[in-house]
Parts: C-alpha cells; structure tokens; sequence
C-alpha cells in the first residue's frame, strides 16, 4: 500500500476544507442520477457492511444506509466528515459511522466489507490503480465494488484541455480516467464482471464556479475558454454559452465483483 504524496491529499483538504459546506447542497452531489443508479447497480443487500471512499457531504452513504446494515464513511478531509455527520443526524440515520481514511491506504483489514463505493472522487486521487487495489483488499470474497467518476475522453489531447479546464476551479483536481484506464485497474485488482454505464450530468457553469469559489477573472477566462475551445473538446464537452452557461460532463458507473 502506497500513502498518497501529502501534497495532492493536502490539496483536496484546503480545497474542500473551505468549501465543505457548499457539497450538502451541490444539486449534482445530492440528486445527481448516478446517486440512484448506482445503488441500483450494486444491489445492496440487507447484512451488508458497506464502506463509502470519499464520502464528502455523505450523499452516498445516506443513499445506501436504508439497504444495508452499516455503512463505514471515510473522507480525508474532516470538514467534510463533520457535514457528513451533521447530515446523518439531521436525516436520522443511525447506521453510518464516519472515519478518516486515505483511499490510497486504507485503514481496514482485508475483507471487512460486502460493498465498497466512491463516488464522484476518484478524479482527485494521486494514484488511482493503488485506490482500486485497496478497495479489492478490504472487500470480502464475493463483494461488490462500485465506483462513479467523471470520464476522461480516450484522445489524450482533448482529456488534457478538460483537466487543466477542471483543474482551474478546482485546484485539487488531477486527473479524469478513460473507461479503458478504470478496466484495465479493475482487472488488476482482480476484480471481475466488470461492468460499465455512462451517463451525461449537465453542469451549470455559475453554480459549477461557486462550489469552489472561484474569483471572477478566472470564471472569465474559463468561459473564454469554453468559447475557443477545438471541435474534439466541444463534441466530449457540449458547451452552452447561452444566457445560463453550462456543459456536459460524462460520469462513467463501474461494477465489479470479488471473486
Ligand atoms: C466531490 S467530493 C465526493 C462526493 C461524494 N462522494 C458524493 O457522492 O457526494 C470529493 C471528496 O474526495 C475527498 N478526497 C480527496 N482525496 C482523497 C483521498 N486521497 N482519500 C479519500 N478522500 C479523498 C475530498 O476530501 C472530497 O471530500
């Protein structure tokens, strides 16, 4: 197991840290339709021990906790463990603990879940192969893995332009995968019956910049940039630049299984 370098987990954690608030109520986080998607994906059952990498404000775990016995919510950033909490005892749900947990080392025995999620995250992790591989540990043989994040298109030229795009509201942004990237790690792990779903999430370009708070100039000059933006970025990205801006992400919904 390898500790993610300080410095991308210290990214996300001033980056969230200061904006913790703002994902209780971020509509893409809190009703985004891979919410229910994915929940539907994994089939959770009622004795599961479910563990949520990267939890946030916790969207995911209150969406699991009616199906399963337990869910472990992990973040790296206590800000946003404490919303999470506070949203746990706001919603009445009684079946959710909350823990710090890097998602490149996970602080659990190897099969001490049914189910291992995150959602929306992974995009922000220094090493991706290594978060997967900890997921595969820590699930119990016959476990399911399931895990959203936003799409990276396969021409690496166009998924550069989206990071550095993404990366200038979002300072602890790193990178988006392509679905082929996300297979080949899962099968690494040995996780098998590997599935993969897309889905396009319509961002609102202000509601986008305010989550992070991104000053005005640079919310110009992403919009500019949008604008000028070649044929392959506009096709992956579908940008409006209408009286309400906005563009499309993919998110990509993949399952697998422990054998
Ligand atoms: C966009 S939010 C996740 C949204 C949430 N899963 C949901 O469904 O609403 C990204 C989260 O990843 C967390 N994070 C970043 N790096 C991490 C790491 N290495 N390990 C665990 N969590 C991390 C951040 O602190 C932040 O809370």
């Amino acid at each position: 197991m390898n500790a993610s370098p300080s410095s991308a987990r210290e990214a996300s954690q001033r980056q969230f840290g200061a904006n913790a608030a703002n994902y209780a109520t971020s509509e893409v986080h809190a009703k985004g339709a891979s919410l229910g998607r994915i929940v539907e994906l994994v089939a959770p059952q009622p004795h599961w021990r479910a563990l949520d990498i990267a939890t946030a404000a916790g969207h995911t775990a209150f969406a699991l906790a009616p199906h399963v016995a337990s869910v472990t919510a992990t973040d790296v950033t206590s800000e946003m463990l404490d919303v999470a909490a506070a949203g746990a005892v706001e919603r009445g749900i009684e079946n959710v603990t909350f823990e710090y947990a890097d998602a490149h080392d996970l602080p659990f025995d190897a099969a001490t879940f049914d189910l291992v999620v995150c959602r929306i995250a992974p995009h922000h992790f220094e090493d991706p192969a290594t978060f997967v591989a900890e997921a595969a540990r820590v699930l119990a043989p016959g476990g399911t893995f399931g895990v959203v994040d936003n799409l990276a298109p396969e021409d690496p030229a166009t998924a550069t332009w989206c990071d550095d795009f993404e990366r200038r509201r979002d300072l602890s942004h790193l990178r988006c995968l392509p679905i082929s990237e996300w297979l080949a790690h899962i099968e690494a792990a040995g996780l098998v019956d590997a599935a993969v779903e897309t889905m396009g999430k319509l961002m609102k370009f202000v509601p986008w910049a305010e989550n992070m708070s991104v000053p005005d100039e640079v919310r110009a000059q992403l919009l500019a940039d949008l604008a000028g933006a070649n044929e392959q970025v506009v096709a992956w990205l579908r940008p409006d630049l209408g009286d309400e801006p906005s563009f499309v992400l993919t998110e990509g919904l993949f399952t697998a299984c422990k054998p």
